[in-house]
């Protein structure tokens, strides 16, 4: 298994938030965000419908296989999202071959108090800066199922393109997807990210040491 400590010395700090890898408690902390809600029970967000799991069982073993699975050609980062101290919420990216592509993908969730005052802007800000600024990432890419307003306009706000239509069918009934994308050329960071203990950890996203 590859050594993440590194990893869990970075912070991402915005104004209101701050984004770090979460420990076993945290964890726990998280996982009671998620029992609280994430969205209406009608409506899919997810390609993967994990929400649908009132007891969210698998929630900790989750992120442990994430971790478990980490390569420097495959990785999966999930980092804890905490507004002013409290937790609310996960931004992911991820990578296959990132040293030769430079292009990643995000995805994210926060309890629906959290929702609707800027903070999914805020922390897709803040992962937006590690990848383009942090790790030299040239295009991050992301996407949403049909009726996902709020996830659609937080990409628009912040300068994606949409690139693509497509389907997917989280619970077993197709339903569209549109997919977008943000290139490096693009990307004017609306508020400051303080980036913080990321060098130490270069090789491990597949990039050579500083
Ligand atoms: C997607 C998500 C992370 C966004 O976070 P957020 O904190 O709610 O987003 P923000 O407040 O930063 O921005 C949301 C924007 O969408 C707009 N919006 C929200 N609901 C909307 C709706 N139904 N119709 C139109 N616009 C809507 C808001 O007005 C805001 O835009 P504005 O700043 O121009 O007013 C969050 O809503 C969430 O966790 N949703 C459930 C899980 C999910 O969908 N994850 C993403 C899967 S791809």
């Amino acid at each position: 298994m590859t050594d993440l400590s590194p990893l869990f010395d970075v912070r991402l700090r915005t104004p209101r938030l701050e984004l770090r890898l979460p420990t076993r408690d945290d964890l726990e902390a998280l996982r009671e965000v998620a029992l609280e809600g994430i969205h209406a029970e009608s409506f899919m967000p997810f390609t993967v419908p994990w929400t649908d799991d009132p007891d969210q069982a698998d929630f900790i073993d989750y992120h442990e296989m994430r971790r478990r699975e980490w390569s420097q050609e495959a990785w999966h980062l999930e980092l804890g999202v905490w507004v002013e101290g409290e937790p609310a919420g996960v931004q992911a990216t991820e990578s296959t071959g990132f040293r030769e592509t430079l292009a990643v993908g995000t995805g994210s969730w926060l309890g629906r108090r959290f929702q609707g005052r800027g903070v999914g802007t805020e922390m897709r800000t803040a992962v937006l800066e590690l990848a383009f600024r942090g790790l030299g990432a040239e295009v991050a890419r992301s996407g949403a199922i049909d009726g996902n307003a709020a996830s659609l306009r937080v990409s628009q706000k912040l300068g994606y393109r949409v690139i693509g239509r497509g389907t997917v069918a989280p619970r077993g009934v197709e339903v569209g997807h549109t997919d977008v994308e943000l290139r490096r050329e693009d990307w004017r960071p609306p508020f400051p990210v303080e980036l913080e203990g990321v060098a130490p950890c270069l090789p491990l996203f597949g990039l050579p040491a500083e």
